[in-house]
């Protein structure tokens, strides 16, 4: 049987993540999560110490590691680094790992090892059109800056931590920018992706039009 690819594309904070998730379980496919590999490799760099200006030792760093990804679960060198990965300190750092086009030919490698002879959803940035350019399916999921802050502030209030809408819109342009200005793997749909616009619409919408755009190239 062929397998089939669906990617799922966006800016921080479309809820990518969670509808990937959510479309992969109905379908019955595996899921991928991109963003915790290059979280995984910015953890590790950081416990050794590796200077962010030193290039070639990040590069080195990041074809030795050992990565390997379970769903929901993402082991470096043999431990479950799945929450460590999600603090603040590593997402400040990943331009460092994200940047270097040397590390993202590592990873893209590594995800396309993945993919290999299974039926997948993989979410990211660069899937549709660096990872996976001949994927049958490919979705870009975006949302206004605003929108996508006034999310991500509900979510941290549920979490019970207090952060200003001002300081998660300053970070989240912040990432913005990096992720759509960096040399190779930068944040942009495919010419042949699905554009779903999410402002306005609740989880649920958002995941039934993700599945009726997918369902209509599976
Ligand atoms: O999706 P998540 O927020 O976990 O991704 C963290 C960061 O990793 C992104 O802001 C981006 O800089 C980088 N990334 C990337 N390419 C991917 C996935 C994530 O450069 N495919």
């Amino acid at each position: 049987s062929t397998r089939m690819i669906v990617t799922i594309d966006g800016p921080a904070g479309a809820g990518k993540s969670s509808i990937a998730r959510e479309v992969a379980a109905e379908l019955g496919y595996a899921f991928l999560d991109t963003g915790a590999m290059y979280r995984a490799i910015t953890l590790g760099a950081m416990r050794r110490g590796i200077p962010w200006n030193d290039v070639d030792a990040l590069v080195r760093y990041a074809q030795e590691a050992r990565l390997s990804w379970n769903e929901d679960r993402i082991d470096l060198d043999d431990e479950d680094v799945s929450s460590e990965i999600r603090t603040p300190e590593v997402t400040a750092n990943i331009r460092y790992i994200a940047d270097p086009p040397e590390i993202r030919d590592c990873l893209t490698m590594q995800q396309r090892r993945i993919a290999e002879g299974r039926d997948l959803v993989t979410e990211g940035r660069d899937q549709g059109t660096e990872v996976f350019p001949e994927a049958e399916c490919k979705v870009f999921l975006t949302a206004s800056p605003e929108e996508r802050a006034r999310r991500r502030q509900q979510q941290l209030i549920a979490e019970g931590k207090q952060v200003t809408f001002e300081e998660i819109l300053i970070a989240q342009n912040q990432r913005d920018l990096e992720d759509r200005m960096r040399p190779v793997g930068r944040l942009r749909a495919a010419l042949d992706a699905v554009v779903i616009q999410t402002d306005g619409m609740n989880s649920q919408q958002v995941k039934q039009s993700v599945l009726d755009s997918v369902r209509s190239c599976v």
